[in-house]
C-alpha cells in the first residue's frame, strides 16, 4: 500500500517534471506541426527559443501561450500560410525570413519584444496584427511585397541598446502609422518605397538618423526635415522624394539652433516651420499639414504630426539636446555613419569628456 502510493507519487512528480520541461529548454524547440505548437500552447510561459520548421504548415497556431522568452524563428518555409500567437503578450524576439505563402500573422496581444521583430521577404503577407504592441527593441519590415498599410496603434517605445526602425523595399506599402510612438531611443529610422503617408504625431526623439526615400514624387519632405530643425531627430535627416529630387536638411549646430526659429528655408517647408517653431505653450500634438500652395496633389498629401508642446519644447529640446549630447558622449556613441554626418555635434564636444571615453566602453 505504502509502496504503491509512493510509486504513484513518483510517477506524478516525474510527469510534472516532464511537463515543465516541455515549457522550456536550453536548446531550441523545433515545431514541425500543429502538434508541436500545441505543446507550447499549453504553457503559460515558454522559457526558450522556438524554430518553426521549413516543412511546418499551412496553419500553425500557438493558441494560449502568453510568454515566450526566447526568439521565434521561421525561415525558407513555402507552406506556412497562417501563423498565430493570439494570446502572446511578451516575446523575446521574432525572426521571420522568406516565408512566401504567409498571408496572416497574428500577434494581436503582443505588448513587448525585448530583442525585436524582424520580418523579411514575407511576400504574401496581408494581415499583420500588432494591435497591442507597446515596446520593441527594433522593428524591421522589409521586402514584404503585398503589405499596403502598416499601423502599430499602441507602440510607444522603440527602445533597447540598438533600437531601430527599418521599412524598406515593401512594394505596395504606402501608409505607415505610428499614432503613439514617442521615441526611437538609441539609433536610426529608415523608410523607403512608394510611401505616401508616414505619421508619428507624438514623436519626440529619434536618437540616430532619419532617412526617408519615397519614390512618390508628391511626398512632401518638408515636415520630415522639420523634425531635424526641431531637434526631434538627433542625427541627420535625409529625405528624398520622386526620382531625383534631393532635399537634405543641413545639420544645425547648437549655436544656430537658438536662432533657427527665424531661419526660413524653402517655400515648401516655411509654413510648417513656423507652425512648429513659433507656437507657444501647447501641450497636445500639432499636426503639420502640407502647404496648400506648394502644389501637392490630394493623392500625395502627407500628414506628419509633430507631437511636442512646441514653444517651450524648443527651449526644453535644446536643453535636452545638451543633456543628451553629454549622455551620449559619456555612455555610448552612435554608429560611425551618424557621427561623421554630424559635424556640428562631433566637432563641438568637450575635449575632456571625449578624450576620456574609452572606445571599448561604447555600446553600439
Ligand atoms: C486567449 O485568452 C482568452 C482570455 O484572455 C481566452 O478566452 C481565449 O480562449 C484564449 N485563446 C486561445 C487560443 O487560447
Ligand atoms: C513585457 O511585458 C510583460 C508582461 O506584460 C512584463 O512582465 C515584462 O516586464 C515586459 N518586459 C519589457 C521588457 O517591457
Ligand atoms: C490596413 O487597413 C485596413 C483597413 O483600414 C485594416 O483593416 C488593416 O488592419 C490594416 N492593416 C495593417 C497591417 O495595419
Ligand atoms: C522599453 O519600454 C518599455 C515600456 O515603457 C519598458 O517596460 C522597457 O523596460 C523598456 N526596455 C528597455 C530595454 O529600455
Ligand atoms: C540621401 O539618401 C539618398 C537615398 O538613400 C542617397 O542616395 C544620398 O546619398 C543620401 N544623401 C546624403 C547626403 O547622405
Ligand atoms: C512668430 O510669432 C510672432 C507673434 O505671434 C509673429 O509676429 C511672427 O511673425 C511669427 N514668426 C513667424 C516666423 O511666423
Ligand atoms: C496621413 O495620416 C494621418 C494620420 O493617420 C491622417 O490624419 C492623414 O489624413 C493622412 N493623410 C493622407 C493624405 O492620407
Amino acid at each position: 500500500m505504502f509502496v504503491a502510493s509512493f510509486i504513484v507519487v513518483t510517477i506524478a512528480v516525474s510527469a510534472a517534471i516532464a511537463q515543465s520541461n516541455n515549457c522550456g529548454s536550453d536548446f531550441t524547440f523545433l515545431v514541425q506541426d500543429q502538434q508541436d505548437a500545441n505543446t507550447v500552447s499549453k504553457c503559460g510561459t515558454f522559457d526558450g527559443a522556438i524554430t518553426i520548421d521549413r516543412g511546418a504548415g499551412p496553419f500553425i497556431d500557438f493558441g494560449s501561450v502568453e510568454t515566450i522568452t526566447g526568439t521565434v524563428t521561421a525561415q525558407n518555409n513555402n507552406i506556412l500560410a497562417s501563423l498565430k500567437f493570439s494570446n502572446l503578450t511578451s516575446l523575446g524576439g521574432l525572426e521571420l525570413v522568406n516565408l512566401n505563402q504567409l498571408v496572416e500573422l497574428d500577434l494581436s496581444s503582443l505588448q513587448n519584444s525585448s530583442s525585436g521583430l524582424n520580418m523579411y521577404s514575407l511576400t504574401s503577407l496581408i494581415l499583420l496584427d500588432l494591435a497591442k504592441l507597446e515596446s520593441t527593441s527594433n522593428l524591421v519590415i522589409q521586402s514584404n511585397s503585398l503589405l499596403t498599410n502598416f499601423s502599430a496603434p499602441d507602440l510607444v517605445h522603440i527602445n533597447g541598446t540598438n533600437s531601430f526602425l527599418d521599412f524598406e523595399n515593401n512594394a505596395a506599402l504606402t501608409t505607415i502609422a505610428f499614432p503613439r510612438l514617442v521615441d526611437v531611443a538609441s539609433s536610426n529610422a529608415v523608410f523607403s518605397g512608394n510611401i505616401q503617408n508616414i505619421s508619428f504625431p507624438f514623436l519626440t526623439n529619434i536618437a540616430g538618423a532619419l532617412t526617408v526615400t519615397s519614390t512618390n514624387k508628391n511626398f512632401d519632405c518638408g515636415p520630415i526635415n522639420n523634425l531635424r530643425s526641431s531637434f526631434i531627430v538627433k542625427g541627420f535627416v535625409n529625405c528624398t522624394s520622386g526620382d531625383a529630387e534631393l532635399s537634405q536638411q543641413p545639420v544645425p549646430t547648437p549655436s544656430s539652433a537658438t536662432s533657427s526659429a527665424t531661419v526660413t528655408t524653402s517655400n515648401a517647408i516655411s509654413s510648417t516651420t513656423s507652425s512648429v517653431m513659433n507656437t507657444t505653450a501647447t501641450s497636445g500634438p500639432i499636426t503639420a499639414s502640407p502647404n496648400p500652395s506648394s502644389g501637392v496633389s490630394d493623392s500625395g498629401k502627407i500628414g506628419i504630426g509633430v507631437g511636442v508642446g512646441i514653444g517651450g519644447a524648443l527651449v526644453l529640446g535644446f536643453l535636452g539636446f545638451i543633456v543628451w549630447r553629454r549622455w551620449r558622449q559619456s555612455s555610448y556613441k552612435l554608429t560611425q555613419t551618424s557621427r561623421t554626418a554630424e559635424p556640428g555635434v562631433s566637432d563641438s564636444v568637450e575635449p575632456g569628456i571625449a578624450m576620456s571615453q574609452e572606445p571599448g566602453v561604447a555600446i553600439d
